[in-house]
This record gives C-alpha cells, structure tokens and sequence, in this order.
C-alpha cells in the first residue's frame, strides 16, 4: 500500500503509533530512494522525541532486516547461533566464543562491524591474520561456517541495506541516541544472519557506549524483547566495561591473547567468567544443553583445546597461516617502539577511563577517526592493569606499542591521565545481570 511520507511522519511527530504496513512502506522507501533523505531524517528526529511501541520496534527491526538478503541455515545438523556486544575496548570475546560453541555443535555464522569511536571491532582484529579474509563470497562464507562451525567475517552490502542508509542519517542528524532506533539498526543486520538463538552482551560503564547504567540496562531489554518479538530466540548479559576487559587493547594484540586464551595459556577471570556465560547461554538458546550442563559443555570444549582446534581451522579455511595457533606470534604484526607506561605515584589503582584508553588506541593508529581511515594492525596496549591492583610508583600501568617516540608518549600521556590511584581497594564487577528470552520465541 502506498502512503505519502510526510503523513506518516506527521503522525509520528504528533505521538501516534504507525502500523506495520506504514512502517514498511518507509522502511521500503529507503531501501528504493523513494523516501528522502530530508524525510528519514525528519522520521528519525520524530521517533526521538516520540518514542515508538514495542509492535512498532518489532516492525521496524523486521522491515530492516527483510530489506536486503536473509540467510538460511535450517539446511545444516545445528542451530545457528551467534552473539552481538554492544562494543567495548579489549573486547575480544568473539574469537573465543565462536570456536567454543562450534566445538559444542552450534554453528555460528558471525558477521561482525568495525570499530566504532572508542570502541575495537572483531573485524580489525581478524584482519590483523595475514591473508585471512573477512569479505568472502557467499559460496566461501557458507563452505566455511559449514566445515568447522564458525566464520568470522564482515558486513556485506546486501544485509540489511536500509540500516546503512537510516544509520548514515541519524550519524549526521543527532538522532543516533534513541534506544528504539539503536534496537532495530542492531537486530536487523543480526537477524538478517537468519539465526535460531542470539545472546547480547550489552557493556555497561565508562568504556560502554551507553552513557549511563539505567541507559545500558534499558537496551538491554529493549533489544531482548524485540529480536524475541521478532521471533528469535534471545538472552542478555549486562556486563562490566568501567575497565578494559583483559589486558590488552588493539587489534593483533587482542587476537594473541584470544589464542592465548583459547591454549590456556592466559586467561583473565573475567574475561573466562564472561565469554563461557555467553557461550552457555547459546548452547542453551539453541537446544545443545540446558541449565544444568550448558557450562560444563562449553568448558570442556574450551580445556580440551577442541576450540583452539576449531578457531586454527577456521584461520586456515578462510585464507591465513595453517600453523596460526602453534605460531601465531610470528605471524601478527609487530611494532618497532615498546615502552611501559609508569604509574605516577603509589597506591590502588581505584577507576579506570575505559573510553579514553580506548581513544589512546585510537590516537596510535589502531582504530579510526573517519570510517575511510587506515589502521595500523600492529599498535595499541598490552599488560594492562586491573582496577583494584596496588602498585608502587614507577611501576607499569600499561606497555604502549607504537610506531613512534611521539606516537608512544601521546598514549603515554593519555593513558597515565585515565587511571586514578587512591588508597584504598576498589572493587570490581563483570556480569551485573542476565536477561532471559522474554515471550515464546
Ligand atoms: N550500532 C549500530 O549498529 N546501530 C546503532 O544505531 C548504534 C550502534
């Protein structure tokens, strides 16, 4: 059926709710360029301000995802499952998470973004592996998901083609902060994956892109109960990013410590309690385990090396080093400066800047300021301390690896200025809260 836009976004502006047939006309329009720019913009500012119901946002999310591609995976032995974070910095887990659930019988086909601002994206990381690719064809993407049970690889013009209109808008229009507009943008180009079983991990703190708790919180449940609105079967972590998850932050560097992690050869306690409570969940949405040996599954897929087996095949499969697990340090690509960052006096350290640790990587090349940039794969931070670590002065808050003397003591001064010592403990969190599937999706 056919509308004149500017009714619609009349009605909008005015508080009413569109019906679904309204909102996939609009949505339609901006897929076909029958819809202006001037008119999706003035759409986005009306839903800012006017808020849209929970039917509305479902219908939103499903005329996005159905604007371009939507895969099928009903013709493979398990379900395809996958995770979405809301984007943090040291934020790693989908190198371990995908070859974990594989190992346990999910396939997880993951299409992942960028970095974003302060934030890293999966796909940096990966592209780091020489001669891994994260643009495969379809035939490959599909081979490959297929083969080990995991492909990590990147966004492709054909999903969700609206969402990359809509978004380009709201980017230069002030309306990328509406929890209604955030929800669809993220479910749609997930849903278009086609999966049975989704987990989000929805970062909350100073490195999250939400700007408050009750912010993140409310993401969270605006982003569970419209995927399962949308018939997909979805559960939430709500977790910590008041520090940098792990010890690193940059590209190569967070792909060593993933295949560090997946060895056994380091692993934070945060970031295994996090990355296994994702996975369990997964194998819970998608019907491999339930409640009660969900996380003995997944640990034991991670402890057996079958997920390092996993994650070496898929590097291989998609193009990298056969030997990347066994040699991934002469592999990843190094810096010619390291220096340590030296704590400026003594004492706990007591809270943690995470967006300016993140933007420090930024500023050494390893993430963008404009979304043309290159990055440099090899920068960014190691040996990063925890909030709550009593250090003496002079001792090490983070390494620096950079390009530059000047490059290194800019991150030197940022990073320095992002830390706070006191003297007393701080104490720390990682999971505030779990969400369960809401409905019967
Ligand atoms: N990330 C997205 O993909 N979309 C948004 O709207 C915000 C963050």
């Amino acid at each position: 059926m056919a509308y004149l836009p500017q009714e619609l976004i009349t009605k909008k502006r005015d508080g009413g709710a569109l019906s679904g047939d309204e909102i996939a006309f609009l949505v339609g329009g901006m897929t076909n360029g029958a819809v202006t720019d001037a008119q999706i913009s003035s759409f986005a500012m009306a839903v800012f301000f006017r808020g849209m119901e929970m039917d509305e946002r479902v219908a939103l999310t499903l005329a996005m995802r159905d604007s371009g591609d939507v895969l099928d995976w009903s013709h493979l032995d398990g379900p395809a499952l996958d995770k979405h974070s809301t984007g943090g910095v040291g934020d790693n887990l989908s190198l371990m998470l995908a070859p974990i659930v594989a190992a346990c019988g999910g396939y997880v086909p993951m299409i992942s973004g960028r970095g974003l601002g302060h934030t890293g994206g999966t796909l940096d990381k990966m592209d780091s592996i020489p001669g891994y690719t994260t643009q495969p064809d379809n035939v490959l993407f599909r081979k490959v998901t297929e083969a080990c049970g995991c492909a990590i690889i990147g966004q492709t013009a054909s999903l969700a083609p609206a969402d990359k209109r809509f978004y380009g808008i709201r980017d230069v229009t002030a309306t990328v902060e509406s929890i209604d507009l955030i929800t669809a943008s993220i479910l749609s180009k997930k849903l278009a994956a086609g999966l049975d079983g989704l987990v989000l991990d929805v970062k909350s703190g100073s490195g999250a892109f939400m700007p408050t708790h009750e912010q993140s919180e409310a993401l969270a449940e605006s982003l569970v109960a419209v995927a399962n609105g949308a018939g997909t079967k979805t559960s939430a972590l709500l977790t910590d990013m008041n520090e940098v998850l792990g010890h690193a932050a940059g590209n190569a560097v967070e792909v060593a410590t993933a295949v560090e992690f997946l060895i056994g050869q380091a692993q934070d306690p945060r970031v295994r309690e996090i990355t296994l409570a994702l996975c369990a969940d997964m194998l819970v949405l998608g019907g491999l385990a339930d409640e009660t040996d969900s996380m003995e599954k997944v640990a034991e897929a991670l402890d057996s090396g079958r997920a390092a087996d996993t994650f070496g095949e898929m590097v291989t499969l998609l193009g990298g080093p056969s030997d990347f697990v066994d040699s991934y340090r002469t592999h990843l690509p190094a810096t010619p400066v390291t220096r340590d960052v030296p704590a400026p006096a003594s004492g706990y350290v007591t809270t943690m800047d995470t967006r300016q640790i993140g933007l420090a990587v930024v500023a050494l090349g390893g993430g963008r300021t404009n979304p043309a940039d290159p990055i440099d794969h090899a920068v960014g931070l190691t040996h990063i301390t925890d909030v709550g670590t009593k250090i003496s002065k002079g001792d090490p808050l983070a390494r620096v690896l950079a390009r530059t003397e000047d490059q290194a003591d800019e991150a030197i001064r940022r990073v320095t200025a992002a830390v706070t010592l006191g003297d007393k403990p701080a104490s720390r969190s990682s999971i505030y809260r779990r969400l369960a599937p809401t409905g019967d999706a």
